[in-house]
């Protein structure tokens, strides 16, 4: 009963001393007593505005903040928090300044800051593209499965990107981008929208692509220089800057965006580093998690010198770089160090140099046959890209176990003098024979 006082005499106080809306105005006054249930639990889309009355900026904001209420009735609901009278709400929702203008829309819980201009035709565009999504986010997809209002669309990988998340999620990624900047009654993005979903989709853990409301987000729009709809930006792989985007010349459908960002992410992978194996952790980090790994066992460097080891490395990582889109792993060892490790490929003993291409989920292997050289590899990993050639299961059905070895010193080797070696050496390799 208490408590129902003070609301009422707080409703009284706020209402009679400065309150900006009557109810006449169709604008809710929303307090945090009925916020959760007016707003938060409410299926509907809310416009709600932050203000204190003092605020020159608020008081003039009044007259198109009553006509967006006018014309959004019935549409989308409009409220207003008289944030000095209670501040809890603004705190809340990290209100900075006055007056804050948040739309509240398919995630509640995350509430978009608009920016926009602050008349009641572009507020009222902002909300308009908010029930879109909203709509869109239930009906795209294909499935029509309704995400109940939490706002996961599920099925659709664009990015919504606005003025708070653009430079983290694009700049600060070493993704590739293609971002698309819209307005939401443009005719050609609408067009846009469906394929563009198809592409992202497609593109899937190669390309980001993201979408940028830039009636609703008009800094960024400005900063981009974009000068109609819809603009769509490429954002290079790696640390980026604003000033790396380039303009996007493909077509608008999904499979033109798809091969055209596809030529992209191409060009940008990076070649494969080639990698010795010298302990377990060199190795796990050259094939763990690689579709295939091309494991190569060259000549001891008594056998064949520094200059012979280059070659054949330089030889190695040509090829690297030739199949690099297909993110092999790349990796190497000097013959007879890992022995439980060519045992279960099946390449030592006949002499080096050998490869194999190993396939660790499925534990099958393919021995190159040909030579070691340029044209013999490149046929052979041709031939294994294609799915050809022979393969056999990896002995013993497991990875095998690597030894912890000193990485080669990039020189020619050295005979071992007598003092250099160590009876229980001798002793620990006989046991091994
Ligand atoms: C594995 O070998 C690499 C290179 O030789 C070395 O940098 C790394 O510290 C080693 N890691 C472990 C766990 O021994």
């Amino acid at each position: 009963m208490r408590q129902l006082a003070s609301i009422l005499l707080l409703a009284f106080v706020v209402g009679g001393a400065s309150a900006f809306y009557s109810p006449t105005d169709g604008v809710v006054e929303l307090t945090p007593s009925n916020f959760d249930r007016e707003v938060l639990k409410d299926d509907a889309i809310w416009i709600v505005e932050f203000y204190a009355p003092w605020c020159g900026h608020c008081q003039s904001l009044v007259p198109e903040y009553k006509k967006l209420a006018k014309a959004l009735k019935g549409v989308v609901k409009v409220g207003s928090v008289n944030a000095d009278a209670d501040s809890t709400l603004s705190g809340q929702f990290g209100v900075r300044g006055f007056p804050t203008i948040k739309i509240f829309g398919a995630n509640k819980k995350s509430p978009t800051d608009y920016n926009g201009q602050r008349t009641a035709k572009a507020i009222a565009e902002a909300a308009l593209a908010e029930v879109k999504k909203k709509v869109q986010g239930v009906l795209g997809g294909g499935g029509g499965s309704s995400s109940g209002g939490s706002g996961s669309s599920s099925g659709d990988e664009v990015i919504e990107l606005t003025e708070d998340n653009f430079d983290k999620l694009v700049l600060n990624s070493d993704d590739i981008w293609l971002v698309e900047f819209f307005a939401p009654w443009c005719g050609h993005c609408k067009n846009l929208a469906p394929e563009w979903a198809k592409a992202a989709k497609e593109l899937k853990g190669k390309v980001k692509l993201g979408a940028l409301d830039a009636t609703a987000h008009q800094s960024k729009a400005a900063e981009y220089n974009v000068r109609g709809y819809p603009t769509i930006k490429f954002f290079p792989a790696g640390s980026k800057r604003a000033s790396d985007a380039q303009e996007y010349d493909g077509g608008r459908t999904a499979s033109d965006i798809v091969s055209w960002a596809g030529d992209k992410h191409v060009a940008n992978v990076p070649a494969p580093e080639l990698i010795e194996i010298t302990n377990e952790s060199t190795f796990e980090t050259a094939c763990e998690g690689k579709p295939l790994c091309v494991v190569s066992v060259l000549p001891h460097i008594l056998d064949c010198d520094a200059k012979c080891r280059n070659k054949f490395l330089d030889t190695l990582r040509t090829q690297g770089e030739k199949f690099k889109q297909k993110l092999w792993g790349w990796a190497w060892a000097e013959g007879g160090q890992q022995l439980a490790l060519e045992e279960s490929l099946e390449v030592g003993g006949f002499g080096y140099p050998a490869m194999a291409v190993v396939n660790f989920k499925k534990m099958k292997f393919s021995v190159l046959k040909g030579s070691f050289s340029k044209d013999g590899i490149n046929e052979f990993l041709r031939d294994i890209s294609y799915g050809r050639g022979h393969t056999a299961p990896v002995r013993g059905a497991k990875k095998p176990a690597i030894v912890s070895v000193d990485p080669w010193d990039g020189k020619d080797g050295q005979l071992p003098t007598e003092e250099d070696i160590d009876l229980s050496d001798i002793d620990l390799d006989k046991d091994e024979l």
